[in-house]
């Protein structure tokens, strides 16, 4: 096999290959060029920055959806499905089944929450929602202080609002700009590790990549979970994935620039 002109070739394009990835593999992060190592060390600071201050904020807005603190699958669906299905998706069926609950006779609380759930039609308003309302709600909406008069039918229609989550429009937005901006960030993190030592060549690549398949699982997820609240979990698994990752790859690559050749020098 080795004797026919193909086989030759092979054995040749292979010594060359060789040393390249030799020299390449001599290049590993200590023994780069301290020009080389203080942009490496500055891009690899400020985006670990940038990535601890993304986790808070993710905190502060998505975390709190639910009212609790801390980040749940509910404030995931909250903030990405919104609240439309089942019960209490709107304000009226909320307070009917919570403080209103005594002020209704059961007809009256069915009639009204059937017609909030029915997505609240102006065909019905004059002709049975506003006398139901007139007569079971007015004597306190329409005269206490500070209470909103749900006889009127702005009012009332704020009352039966439902939380549809992000619009196809923001996600459509955020999407694009998160796929092109983190790419980005993943590219050059990715870039600079490269340059690890003591990794296989097969693990590096796996690390690598591992950013970039859970940052298409994430996207994929919010609208997944924008249709179906069932699909926020795998949003936490993707951000969590990517986070991972992109860690392993700051550090390896901070300690193998500053601290492995300190290491070297007293050994
Ligand atoms: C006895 C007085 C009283 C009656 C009768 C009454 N409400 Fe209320 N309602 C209140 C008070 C007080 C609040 C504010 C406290 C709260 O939200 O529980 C309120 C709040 C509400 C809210 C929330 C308003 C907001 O701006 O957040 C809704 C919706 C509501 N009531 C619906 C109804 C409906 C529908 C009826 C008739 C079936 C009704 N209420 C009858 C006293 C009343």
């Amino acid at each position: 096999m080795l004797a026919t002109p193909g086989g030759i070739m092979c054995r040749i394009k292979e010594h060359q290959g060789g040393n390249v990835m030799k020299e390449l593999v001599d290049k590993s992060l200590p023994d780069l060029s301290l020009p080389l190592k203080s942009l490496f060390t500055g891009y690899l600071l400020v985006i670990g920055l940038g990535l601890l201050m993304a986790g808070v904020q993710i905190m502060l807005t998505h975390g709190m959806a639910d009212g609790k603190f801390g980040l749940s699958v509910d404030d995931i669906v909250y903030s990405y499905h919104g609240n439309h299905d089942g019960e209490n998706a709107s304000k009226l069926e909320a307070k009917l089944n919570g403080s209103m609950k005594e002020n209704a006779p059961p007809e009256a609380r069915l009639a009204l929450v059937k017609w909030a759930r029915s997505g609240a039609p102006e065909s019905e308003w004059e002709t049975t929602i506003k006398p139901l309302v007139m007569e079971h709600c007015d004597a306190c909406h329409a005269n206490m202080p500070g209470l909103s008069n749900i006889a009127e039918k702005e009012v009332m229609m704020k009352m039966v609002a439902v939380d549809h989550g992000v619009s196809i429009t923001s996600l459509t937005r955020v999407s694009h700009i998160h796929l092109f901006g983190i790419a980005f960030i993943f590219f050059f993190v990715g870039w600079i590790f490269t340059f690890a030592s003591g990794y296989s060549a097969m693990a590096k690549s796996i690390l690598i990549a591992t950013p970039f398949a859970f940052l298409l699982v994430d996207i994929l997820s919010w609208w997944l979970t924008k249709f179906e609240p069932g699909f926020a979990w795998l949003v936490i698994i993707g951000g969590f994935g990517y986070s991972l990752a992109s860690t392993i790859m700051i550090f390896t690559s901070l300690y193998q620039m500053w601290i492995t050749p300190l290491l070297a020098q007293k050994g």
